[in-house]
């Protein structure tokens, strides 16, 4: 087994907790990790953390959703404005779905807004062939759909969401980023995009950038979707905690292990924080990529 598994979670951080978990609980994500109140040293904030996943993720959608809820200083800190997608910062979170099309209709119906109506599509180098729908949870963080068609027959059952297929992220330079996380365990490229993806078109308010993004597969885990836009628009990081997603966190089968491999790439990293989470421990620790986007590893016992 690898020392790294993949994406495990993407934090998004949500002004009603409870608001949050009934969504999120019908977009499937109804299994309830843990729920922890406290301090969060890393960034050293107050919040309520409650982690979430989907009993019926599958190897192709198996990672889970942080919702956080900071609670000290002005509270949780508002969205970055001005971008559409694929700007620096986290942009996107992508749950894999067996039957697009039902889910997307179910989860309007549950509240979301629709961005971009199904549609069917094959993505190069491999033709891998998908369908894909977005819609923004009703706070206005993205959501895409997938379901991989040419790559993974989905079990038995009635139309649904999965867990977390991918994350997408915006970067200022492609190929340090592949570099970087191609040592985190992301060696399986399944797609590279150089053509607009005319559908996104109405996200961009002053005109579509050129686009260049590519996904990246962990043998296990969810995977990664960093962007490159031209022009690269503003810096939609923001601070940790803020509304919609903010960070993800890379599994790890030993904390410690994954860190003297960060250390050794010479990444600046926070100590291992051990949180008691009732009945269970939170183990992570944050570092910085080369975008200084807010990532973890995790060594899950919860
Ligand atoms: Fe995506």
């Amino acid at each position: 087994m690898s020392l790294f598994r993949g994406v495990d979670h993407v934090g998004v951080g949500v002004a009603d907790m409870e608001a949050a978990k009934a969504f999120y609980g019908r977009v499937g994500f109804s299994d309830v990790r843990f729920d922890y109140t406290g301090p969060v040293p890393g960034p050293d904030r107050e919040a309520r953390v409650v982690m979430l996943s989907n009993p019926g993720a599958t190897p192709v959608g198996a990672g889970g959703i942080k919702l956080v809820q900071v609670l000290d200083g002005e509270g949780p800190p508002p969205a970055p404005t001005g971008g559409g997608w694929g700007e620096l910062g986290i942009c996107e979170i992508c749950l894999h779905a067996r039957g697009v099309t039902d889910v997307h209709r179910s989860l309007v119906a549950a509240g979301a807004g629709s961005l971009m109506d199904p549609l069917t599509a094959a993505v190069d180098p491999n033709d891998v062939s998908l369908d894909i729908a977005y819609v923004a949870d009703p706070w206005g963080g993205k959501l895409e759909l997938i379901e991989w068609t040419g790559l993974w027959h989905s079990l038995p059952g009635p139309a649904r969401a999965e867990g977390v297929n991918h994350v997408a992220f915006g970067v200022k330079d492609m190929e340090r980023a592949r570099a970087f996380y191609e040592q985190l365990g992301f060696t399986e490229m399944l797609f590279e995009s150089v053509d607009f993806f005319e559908p996104m078109a109405p996200w961009y308010p002053s005109g579509p950038p050129d686009q260049h993004m590519i996904m990246l597969l962990s043998s296990q885990g969810a995977g990664i979707e960093p962007v490159v836009l031209d022009p690269e628009g503003p810096d939609c990081r923001g601070e940790w905690g803020h509304i919609g997603p903010f960070d993800f966190a890379v599994g790890v089968t030993s904390l410690e292990r994954g860190l003297e491999v960060l250390r050794g790439m010479g990444v600046e990293t926070g100590e291992p924080v051990t949180l008691d989470v009732g009945g269970g421990e939170w183990r992570y620790a944050s570092f910085r990529d080369p975008d200084d986007l807010y990532v973890s590893l995790v060594e899950a016992r919860y």
